[in-house]
């Protein structure tokens, strides 16, 4: 099963839909369903009110729970999201800097497990706990630093998971090829002119060697991973332990 459609509810719908608009991932019109929804249209008063104190007292706003659950029934039901399995339904993400931590993948399992995803990003300080308690499937974040809204976040979320669909990026071997794609980072890389400030392309690439351009960049991804990031080394160690 492959992701088809993706359903964003956000304060500044506008915001992610031109930022995805300007990458390849705009292109992928015909491989995907982009729905924006704009969270102020389910206010409950003429002032178009979202957001509302913290009870208990406190810094800054919330979004509200009712006006939340509203936007996202508009998309689906608490009936659904109990009787249907997660698979078969829209899945909720609320983005947040205290949700799971987003990985390549983490990616790779959402955009292949689920054929329609809700993303709600959270504005203010926060969200109401009623709306992650009834609709929320899962929190995600994409870092452990904080962002003003989750608009930021979402673009990010929607342009990992989109490039992923099968025809999306040019080809499915530079999907594959990707850094991370097997818990390594990719060997380096290099294009004409040969020589460039007095640095030069390995002379390997440029043999014609196949089985030993494939040995040099493996020998590459993994000396590379051990030096620049320690810890995905270990835990690529882990799993094959
Ligand atoms: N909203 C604010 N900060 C965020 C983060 N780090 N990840 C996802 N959503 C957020």
């Amino acid at each position: 099963m492959a992701l088809q459609k993706i359903h964003f509810i956000s304060l500044f719908p506008d915001v992610i839909r031109d930022g995805l608009s300007h990458s390849l991932i705009g292109k992928a019109g015909d491989k995907i369903t982009l729905n924006f929804i704009q969270l102020r249209d389910f206010a409950k008063n003429k002032h178009k009110t979202v957001d509302d104190t913290p009870s208990g007292g406190g810094a800054g706003m919330l979004l509200k729970p009712d006006v939340l659950f509203d936007a996202w029934s508009s998309v689906t039901s608490l009936e659904e999201k109990r009787l249907r399995p997660a698979a078969e339904r829209p899945y909720t993400i609320l983005l947040s800097p205290q949700g799971k931590l987003l990985a390549q993948s983490k990616a790779k399992t959402m955009a292949s497990h689920h054929r329609e995803l809700i993303i709600v990003t959270g504005h203010y300080e926060g969200v109401d706990e009623r709306f992650i308690d009834l609709c929320v499937d899962e929190e995600m974040s994409i870092g452990d630093y904080v962002l003003t809204g989750g608009e930021f976040a979402a673009l990010v979320v929607a342009d990992v998971l989109i490039r992923l669909i099968p025809g999306v990026v040019g080809s499915e071997e530079s999907v594959a090829r990707d850094s991370l794609e097997n818990g390594l980072l990719k060997a380096p890389q290099y294009t004409r002119p040969r020589e460039f400030q007095g640095l030069t392309v390995p002379d390997v690439l440029l043999g014609g060697n196949h089985a030993a351009i494939e040995k040099w960049r493996s020998e590459q991804s993994q000396a590379r991973t051990k030096r620049k990031r320690p810890d995905l080394w270990e835990a690529l160690k882990k799993t094959k332990q």
